[in-house]
């Protein structure tokens, strides 16, 4: 019998759908609702050490293939937030906390403290394209994403996952970057450095000028860079970027995820798009002779097929 449920590096998941960190995830309350309809797992969030109130409006601009956002890492700090990883976890499903900080040592100890809270496993997010000093200043560096991945893997007692920046010229060097600095897993992509103007005002929409394009513009961005990051790495990927539909996700799974991330489309479509994403791909799985996810995962590249 086909079945949706998938083992990434030890977290069980019932299905490959998991929530994206920056959507639905200020509250453990919200988390609670996205696992009631249908997440195989949680992301946080990303949170820091200190509160932080993120950046004023316009922090969002909707376009026709996705969003620009620049809400400026807003969060309560990490003391605060454990309890809302408590309450998310009474969903019965893996929660994973994403944390971000400033410098090596921040992250690390960051990842501890999620660790503590009682997340099942923690994301770095290595990865955001315009908050000055934090994500992808620090994430487009090899060497910086191997020594951060090394030190936060001392002080996490749970799988360790590197969320990658596409803003580089090689995704693939951050992701090996990241295996040897012993991180569990690598997530693909977060969103693309982008901006919108608005001629009447002739200035840019967002207060911050700059943000984080996600949703269908990036989906064939994403699958690209999960493609070659497959071909590098040993470790497994998540892939997110765009994922909307079965269809969507199992692109992502083809070229190597092992499972995918859902943030634009919960916005976009609601709550729905996890039961109607693994729908799909059980429909997909039935149509086509595979027993598990895990049997598509790669496929797409030669020899696998
Ligand atoms: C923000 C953070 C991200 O990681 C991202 O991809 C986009 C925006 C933010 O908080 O502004």
């Amino acid at each position: 019998m086909a079945h949706l449920s998938v083992n990434l590096c030890g977290l069980m998941m019932k299905n490959p759908t998991m929530l994206a960190s920056g959507v639905l995830d200020e509250t453990g309350r919200s988390m609670l609702e996205v696992a009631k309809a249908g997440a195989g797992a949680l992301v946080t969030k990303s949170v820091g050490k200190e509160p932080r109130q993120g950046h004023g409006n316009p922090s969002i601009v909707e376009l026709q293939c996705g969003l620009i956002n620049a809400m400026g890492l807003p969060n309560p700090g990490m003391e605060i937030y454990a309890a809302e990883v408590k309450e998310a976890k009474k969903g019965g499903v893996p929660v994973i906390g994403s944390v971000f900080g400033g410098t090596e040592d921040e992250i690390a100890e960051l990842a501890g403290l999620m660790s503590r809270a009682g997340a099942d496993a923690v994301e770095l997010n290595l990865s955001c394209p315009h908050a000055k000093g934090y994500g992808a200043e620090l994430g487009s560096t090899p060497e910086l994403v191997e020594s951060i991945c090394r030190k936060a893997k001392k002080l996490a007692t749970v799988p360790l996952l590197a969320k990658l920046t596409p803003n580089t010229s090689s995704i693939s060097s951050l992701a090996v970057a990241a295996e040897r600095g012993g991180a569990d897993a690598v997530v693909a992509i977060n969103t693309l450095k982008a901006m919108a103007i608005s001629p009447e005002a002739r200035m840019p929409i967002l207060a911050n000028k700059f943000g984080g394009l996600s949703g269908p513009a990036i989906k064939s961005i994403g699958v690209r860079c999960v493609y070659e990051i497959f071909e590098s790495v040993k470790i497994p990927i998540v892939g997110v970027g765009g994922i909307s539909s079965g269809r969507d996700a199992l692109e992502y799974v083809m070229a190597g995820a092992t499972a995918v991330q859902i943030g634009t489309a919960v916005w976009t479509e609601g709550l729905e798009v996890f039961s109607k994403t693994s729908r799909e791909i059980m429909q997909f799985m039935e149509e086509n002779g595979f027993e598990s996810v895990k049997d598509m995962v790669g496929v797409a590249h030669p020899g696998r097929n």
